[in-house]
């Protein structure tokens, strides 16, 4: 369908028409636009705008043509786009009563449906997956429960935890990013349909009724808005920013955990590559991939926020060039959602090691501080001192927190306080203890077992109730 012959006479010029098309990418909008060309005619006969027989014969043919798929179309770029292709598809089985298709509707309100109905399905699809994930990282956390690690802060080691509680953080992340995509759900979907060019139409359209046939949940207030606004885009995009944003801090530690100096991880071969020169090496090359890729969905987020600023309402053909945006972010982290879950789900965790970086390193030393103000009721200022004096002095003597007692702790003490603290030596191994420590942080949110159990049935109901 060539929109010439009107005020135009001549063909548009090849390449203008090339560079203006947007064939390229309306594939995605395909079955929504049939849906929006259905409703629309069913509204108009049922409204006797146009009689019931055209409009049966109409959508006989859009129905056939939702069977045939996109292949059925002509989609030569003079075409423009996939609205032109699909009313010149039904014109040439319906004839020229085809036209009435297109009555009290414009390419504007009908390109912000489809693309709205389009979208609603790709935030479920995305929805989707990130329950999987969570489901994932709650069975691997059952697993972890008592699987010690360190906690870092400055990635400096900073007081233990375990791997399931670590594990939960993520999910934590991955909740909220799912409650983000509902609620921009609830604003991707309301219908813009009726809206026409853009002051709505003198034909008595029925936009209450096209909002229930195309399943949305309210029409759009002002017509203007409806045709101009691209917000709904940018949100679900910045959404997907974020998801991309957690996956990549998670493709980090993977990177990080499976370096010979960490060996806390490893990988299966079937997520890792080799080098061509190199016979040793274990790359993580799908976790350095999706790293990268989080950075071409914050393109995507900038590349729409620029296109919108300057526009003067209402519909400008910019609006087009933000589509393409929109289904390249949403097909990239859906993509590195997928892999990484995967990825992830092979990870095997070396215990002894993350036990033995609990312990070699001063990680419970916030905790002897803690004994030290329980027992003995002293500030935990001075406690802080004591303790950082005695770090000190076993990282001088080459010691480490398992080497203090009574004895030790005492003589520091005296040279910062003057006095002893004539702490149990039962009390202290006990603080020093990375197990005994992570069980005593028995505190909502915390990583001792129990809690962590509290944490993983929480999250499960949560994912069930979804
Ligand atoms: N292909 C266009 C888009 O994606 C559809 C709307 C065209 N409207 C117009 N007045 N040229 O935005």
């Amino acid at each position: 369908m060539n929109l010439r012959g009107g005020r135009l006479q001549k063909r548009m010029d090849e390449e203008a028409a090339k560079f203006t098309s947007s064939l390229e990418f309306d594939h995605h909008i395909f079955h929504a636009d049939i849906k929006c060309n259905i409703a629309h005619t069913r509204m108009l006969a049922q409204e006797r705008i146009i009689s019931e027989k055209t409009a049966n014969r109409i959508i006989k043919v859009l129905e056939e043509l939702e069977k045939e798929g996109i292949e059925a179309l002509n989609l030569d770029p003079s075409i423009e786009d996939i609205h032109m292709a699909i009313e010149e598809y039904v014109t040439e089985r319906v004839g020229e009563e085809a036209g009435f298709m297109h009555t009290g509707k414009s390419r504007n309100d009908q390109v912000a449906t489809d693309l709205r109905l389009a979208l609603k399905e790709k935030i479920r699809e995305i929805q989707k997956e990130l329950l999987h994930f969570m489901q994932l990282l709650v069975k691997m956390a059952e697993d972890h429960k008592e699987t010690i690690i360190v906690g870092y802060t400055h990635l400096q080691h900073a007081q233990v935890t375990t791997f399931a509680h670590h594990l939960l953080a993520y999910a934590h992340a991955f909740k909220r990013d799912y409650e983000r995509l509902k609620d921009t759900y609830s604003r991707v979907d309301v219908n813009p349909l009726g809206s026409a060019a853009l002051t709505t139409t003198s034909f008595p359209i029925n936009r209450k009724l096209t909002t229930r046939l195309l399943g949305f949940s309210d029409y759009m207030e002002n017509s203007m808005d409806a045709v101009s606004s691209r917000d709904f885009i940018a949100e679900t995009i910045f959404d997907l920013s974020m998801i991309a944003a957690n996956l990549s801090r998670i493709c980090e530690e993977i990177i990080l955990w499976s370096t010979y100096e960490f060996n806390l991880i490893e990988l299966a071969d079937e997520f890792s590559s080799t080098s061509s020169i190199m016979p040793q090496k274990k790359n993580p090359d799908v976790a350095e991939i999706a790293r990268a890729r989080t950075s071409n969905i914050y393109s995507n987020l900038m590349g729409v926020l620029g296109i919108l600023k300057g526009l003067p309402y209402t519909y400008n053909r910019d609006l087009q060039e933000v589509t393409p945006h929109l289904w390249d972010a949403v097909e990239t982290c859906y993509d590195m959602i997928h892999i990484v879950r995967r990825m992830l789900s092979t990870v095997k965790v070396d215990k002894e090691r993350g036990f033995e970086l609990a312990i070699s390193n001063f990680a419970t030393a916030t905790d002897l501080a803690d004994a030290i103000v329980k027992e003995r009721k002293i500030p935990f200022r001075t406690a802080h001192q004591i303790v950082g004096r005695l770090i000190n002095h076993l990282i001088n003597e080459g010691l480490s927190l398992l080497d203090v007692d009574t004895i030790l702790l005492d003589k520091i003490s005296e040279e910062v306080t003057g006095e002893k603290l004539r702490l149990d030596n039962d009390i202290i191994r006990r603080v020093i203890d990375p197990m005994e420590n992570v069980k005593a942080r028995n505190v909502p949110g915390g990583p001792s077992p129990r809690m962590v159990e509290e944490s993983i049935k929480k999250l499960k109901t949560y994912i069930k109730n979804e």
